[in-house]
């Protein structure tokens, strides 16, 4: 089967980057909000991203046309109804997307493939809101922040999940520019797996003294390359996110290194999310490029 036309469900960060990279890719995009409003906002972002690219030269200006010309916003489920595969990326919470698979497993045509971009949901209980039929070509599609930057797809199969729609989007990530890795739907996948635990001892780093906000990140941004410390990466993922996935991972696998730390479950209760908020490890206010470190202790 051949992917052309793509559906995207949610046009926040990562649904309006998910949009934004298929279209540049060449595949025409159709994306559902649930109000106009939200989708203007998502597509202020992706014309602010191709904007980023054709001033370096990365596209032209005819192809930042072109592309913005392969994208449609709605509000309307109906619109997906003939893609060929659906990328869902709305609100991480399972009785949601379920509910919108149930709807959309009703209106889709039988080939469609269904897609979630969940970074720590079971695709398996996705899948089951959908029909029998459905659920052997549902799969994940597990990408990263910034979309049109990062290059991997994390593509996720269930035990049920049929082997040549598996194939497909192996394939489909590959067209999409990205590198697709394999994984099994095993909660945080391949990435959120090594990636939680690390973030969330850099946090028992900082709560157990052993260095500042900006030597813990210092330390692994310069000692082994990383492009930003652990703790500038929690607030640039935004740590409710940070602190919601791992609670998730922890009650899947009830082990310590999932657990969420002490000083993260406060300052999420405190409203400080990192980048979004404007404060997070980091204070983002005065000056959002050069961010001052928090007194969090
Ligand atoms: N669109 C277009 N261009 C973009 C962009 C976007 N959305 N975001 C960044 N860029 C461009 C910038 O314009 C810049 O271009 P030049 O180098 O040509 O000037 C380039 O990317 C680098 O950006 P910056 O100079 O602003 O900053 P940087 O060098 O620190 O790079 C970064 C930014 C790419 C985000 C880099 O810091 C990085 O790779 N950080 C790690 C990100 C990461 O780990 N993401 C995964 C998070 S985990 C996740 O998403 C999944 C989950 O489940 C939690």
């Amino acid at each position: 089967m051949e992917i052309k036309k793509v559906g995207v469900l949610g046009c926040g960060l990562m649904g309006s980057g998910i949009a934004q990279t298929a279209a540049a890719a060449g595949f025409e995009v159709v994306v559902r909000e649930v109000t106009n409003e939200l989708c203007e906002r998502g597509f202020q972002g992706i014309e602010k991203s191709l904007a980023k690219f054709a001033e370096k030269g990365t596209i032209t200006a005819d192809q930042q046309r072109e592309i913005r010309g392969r994208l449609t916003g709605t509000t309307e489920f109906n619109a997906l109804a003939d893609c060929d595969i659906i990328i869902e990326a709305i609100i991480e919470n399972l009785d949601t997307k379920r509910d919108t698979y149930r709807q959309l497993d009703e209106l889709c045509k039988p080939e469609t493939i269904f897609a979630s971009n969940t970074s720590s949901l079971s695709i398996t209980e996705m899948m089951t809101a959908t029909s029998a039929a459905r659920q052997q070509r549902f799969i994940g599609l597990h990408f990263f922040n910034p979309v049109p930057i990062m290059k991997l797809v994390e593509v996720v199969k269930t035990i049920l999940t049929d082997e040549a729609v598996y194939e497909t989007a192996v394939d489909f990530g590959k067209r999409l520019g990205k590198v697709p890795v394999r994984a099994s739907d095993k909660t945080g996948f391949i990435v959120n797996r090594l990636l939680v635990p690390y973030m969330l001892d850099s946090i028992r780093a900082l709560e157990e003294g052993v260095g500042s906000i900006v030597d813990i990140d210092n330390a692994m941004k310069l000692g082994c390359g990383y492009p930003m410390g652990p703790l500038t990466l929690g607030d640039f993922v935004g740590l409710d996110t940070t602190y919601y996935i791992a609670e998730i991972m922890f009650n899947e696998f009830r082990e310590k290194r999932f657990a969420p730390p002490p000083l993260l479950k406060r300052m999420v209760l405190a409203g400080l999310y990192g980048r979004k908020s404007g404060r997070g490890f980091y204070d983002y206010t005065v000056d959002p490029k050069n961010p001052t470190p928090m007194n969090l202790l």
